[in-house]
């Protein structure tokens, strides 16, 4: 009986298995899964036999902050936010739910390269990343909208096997507004309140989903701040997550339309990332040429900086790709 259930998880995974890289993979389907079906009530059976991760492998927090308040610009309401999530799930013994974020913004605002900062420091430098970080980029691995009752099968296989391995482990969802309709609510039992779940304890886990729906009604209230002569320091973020969670639940394009995850508040975050202005865009450009090995050169700075900030068409008062062709446009100016 047990050999049949290994064979069940080993003949549905295939199909998700090719997008994703071929050592978490095969972590998945050697280790994992088949440790889940068969050891799921024997922890330590498990550790001895497999990988297992453990408490040392936890968070650095003051390093993830040290990094966000310094490579992060224009963003202080997300980094502001994350950092209460990520302490507030860390400096619990035993949270009740697992940590669920949703970053929403426009496009180069910061979402993935915030995403990387907590993965890179959410584990210690001598541990492998791959064991406990699983990105799904959704135009990629959940590409076909007809496949949608197998995607949720080797979903919920995939998290509830890789969370029994490593219990602080960390999945990615970009490109949310691409996420065929209902695929994300087959995960809603593990974001749940639970003790534990057949044998697995979920509440440790991290999960982040980064969209772009909801940057537009983000960019509308920063522009009303601004046009009011308010900063966008003053934006009050309650409001600003409560409007979000209301219009990524009424938005088709959303990866979160009518979704469950929303209806039972499972999402403890909803993360807003402002639209980059003249200056911040400065700031990635001289981050960039640093990066790049070229000394700072104000004119060019400015230049692109200035190119780049075309929102509204009259005051230009945003970027609206935020800093995401700099590296492209530093590149091609030096
Ligand atoms: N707020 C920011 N602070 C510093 N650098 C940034 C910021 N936003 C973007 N960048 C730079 O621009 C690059 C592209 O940004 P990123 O990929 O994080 O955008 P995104 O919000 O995920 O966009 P998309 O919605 O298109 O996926 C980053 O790798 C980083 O170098
Ligand atoms: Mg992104």
């Amino acid at each position: 009986m047990k050999l049949l259930s290994v064979g069940v998880v080993f003949v549905l995974v295939p199909a998700l298995l090719p997008a994703l890289d071929p050592l978490s993979a095969s972590l998945f389907m050697g280790g994992a899964a088949i440790t889940w079906q068969l050891f799921s009530s024997h922890s330590w059976l498990k550790c001895r036999l497999l990988e297992c991760c453990n408490a040392k492998d936890t968070l650095n927090f003051s390093v993830v902050k040290t990094d966000l308040e310094r490579k992060v610009f224009g963003q202080h309401l997300a980094v502001q936010l994350i950092l209460i999530a990520l302490s507030t799930n860390i400096h619990s013994k035993r949270p009740k739910k697992p940590l669920v974020m949703s970053f929403h913004g426009w496009t180069g605002t910061g979402k993935t390269f915030v995403s990387s900062i907590i993965a890179e420091n959410l584990y210690q430098p001598s541990t492998s990343r791959r064991r406990f970080v699983h990105h799904f980029d959704t135009a990629l691995h959940f590409s076909h909208a007809s496949h949608v009752h197998l995607y949720k099968e080797q979903l919920q296989d995939w998290i509830r096997g890789n969370v029994s391995a490593c219990p602080r482990s960390l999945f990615i969802f970009s490109e949310m507004d691409q996420m065929p309709h209902g695929l994300i609510d087959s995960i809603t039992p593990f974001l749940g309140y639970h003790e534990e779940m057949d044998g697995v304890y979920y509440g440790k886990a991290i999960f982040i989903f980064l969209n772009n729906a909801g940057g537009d009604k983000i960019t509308e209230i920063a522009l009303d701040y601004w046009r009011s002569l308010k900063g966008r320091e003053d934006i009050p973020v309650k409001e600003l997550q409560h409007l979000l969670s209301k219009e990524i639940f009424s938005n088709t394009n959303s990866g979160f339309f009518q979704s469950q995850l929303i209806q039972k508040n499972l999402i403890d975050y909803f993360i807003p990332f402002l639209p980059l202005e003249y200056e911040h865009v400065k700031q990635c450009v001289r981050e960039e040429l640093r990066a790049q090995g070229h000394p700072e050169d104000e004119d060019l700075i400015t230049e692109i900086a200035l190119a780049m900030t075309d929102y509204p068409s009259e005051e230009r008062l945003y970027s609206s790709k935020g800093c995401k062709t700099v590296a492209s446009r530093v590149t091609l100016s030096t």
